[in-house]
């Protein structure tokens, strides 16, 4: 399973003689279909031009924290939030001290403080600085905060000297960083996910749909296969590439969502209902285009089936999760649909116009209630990429499901 599809990775380029080797890097992880962009320290713009990277990546290089024009474009936060990984490569001594002390006084150690993607260390200096006490006390702080590194190497290095301390090859960081997503907490468990929206016709050539693409599904069924769990993704029309080793059934109407959601939970442990299932479908599908005549015309619209409550009231044993896309009266509506639908767990997120997440963006901010023995609990999760929140969402419904 290629792991780094579609993943947004930051690299942070310290300023160290294997920077050079950070060119070759974004090519090959732009080469596993990951969008990659880049923060420089400014020792490493004396080591490589921020151009040489800026070419490769097809972005600006961030460089400076204290630079209101790069604050304007995409600031230090904005950064942090957008990577789903944060790999330093190469990683010195200096900027290793630094994440380690906590330090923020350049733009690549505040935006490491500041983001809650998984960081990747790879750590690249002469023989004798990584053998000093200092840095491997270091190490071992970062190893005790289940910080990830790769590497270092050992043999001959730039300066001379023969040791450890070089930076990993290019193709061993790029093998090993997926398995930074991969986890065993779904290992055995068959997830069901619907995904994107439901298309109701009116004649053959019109219909009734919304405005859902299909990404927050999508980010969950990739989120449970790294998790180890046999996924069966029933999704809706989307333009998304289907995610590797995911069985994915592809349908078009509420109906037929229904009718696929129906046959995949029969052996299932999970169902996630994200879809953004059409509510009514026309009566009558015309069998012809509809002319236009009448200044009016009506549809007349009856309602489909709740796939969800239909599942969760007939798979006592299947642990279900809806999706509240509301308006207004987030929690409000969510807990009604908890309670008349039976469901175990709601993830809830608001749509309005005025909103930066939910339908059709990259972001998402959700609140989960939950069953919780006799009451019902809240949990927040705050805005983020759909591929980050997915990996929350998945670890937190892999908590909550009884195994
Ligand atoms: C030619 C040269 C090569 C260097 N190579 C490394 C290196 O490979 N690893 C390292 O940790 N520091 C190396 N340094 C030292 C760092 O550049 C220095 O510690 C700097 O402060 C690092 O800043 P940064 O961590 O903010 O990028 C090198 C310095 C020079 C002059």
């Amino acid at each position: 399973m290629n792991l780094l599809r579609q993943k947004r990775i930051l690299l942070g380029i310290s300023g160290g003689i294997a920077a050079y080797k950070s060119a070759e890097l974004i090519r090959r992880l732009q080469d596993q279909g990951a969008d990659v962009r880049i923060i420089m320290t400014s020792s490493a713009m004396e080591f490589v031009k921020p151009l040489t990277y800026q070419a490769l990546s097809s972005y600006p290089i961030h460089t400076d924290l204290l630079d209101p024009n790069a604050e304007a474009a995409m600031g230090h936060i904005e950064l942090a939030r957008w990577a789903d990984v944060f790999v330093i490569a190469p990683a010195t001594a200096n900027t290793i001290a630094q994440i380690v002390h906590g330090e923020a006084n350049d733009l690549l150690s505040t935006v490491i403080l500041a983001s809650r993607a998984p960081l990747v260390v790879v750590p690249a200096m002469n023989q004798a600085m990584w053998a000093n006490a200092a840095t491997q006390a270091n190490m071992q702080t970062l190893r005790e905060r289940h910080i990830n590194i790769l590497g270092p190497d050992s043999g001959s290095q730039a300066c001379g000297d023969v040791g450890e301390g070089r930076m990993l090859d290019v193709a061993d960081i790029v093998a090993q960083l997926g398995d930074v997503f991969k986890n065993d907490q779904l290992a055995g468990k068959h997830v069901v996910i619907t995904a994107g929206p439901t298309r109701e016709a009116i004649d053959p050539v019109r219909y009734i749909s919304n405005h859902s693409s299909g990404k927050m599904g999508y980010a969950l069924a990739q989120a449970a296969l790294e998790a180890g769990a046999a996924v069966t993704l029933i999704s809706g029309p989307t333009q998304l590439t289907t995610p590797e080793r995911a069985t994915t059934v592809q349908v078009i109407s509420a109906l037929d969502m229904h009718k696929a959601a129906s046959d995949a939970c029969q052996d299932a442990d999970i169902f996630i209902a994200c879809a953004a299932v059409a509510d009514y479908r026309p009566i009558d599908i015309a069998e012809q285009k509809i002319k236009k005549n009448d200044d009016e015309m009506s549809i007349s619209l009856t309602k489909n089936p709740d796939i969800l409550a239909d599942i969760s009231h007939s798979h006592d044993s299947l642990f279900t999760v809806g999706f509240a896309a509301e308006t207004h009266d987030l929690i409000k509506h969510a807990t009604g649909k908890l309670e008349r639908k039976k469901l175990n767990m709601i993830i809830a997120n608001n749509v309005g116009a005025d909103s930066s997440t939910g339908f059709n963006t990259d972001d998402n901010a959700v609140e989960v209630l939950y069953q919780d023995k006799t009451s019902i609990k809240q949990q927040s999760f705050a805005q983020c990429s759909k591929t980050i929140l997915a990996k929350q969402l998945i670890t937190f419904i892999a908590e909550k499901h009884p195994s």
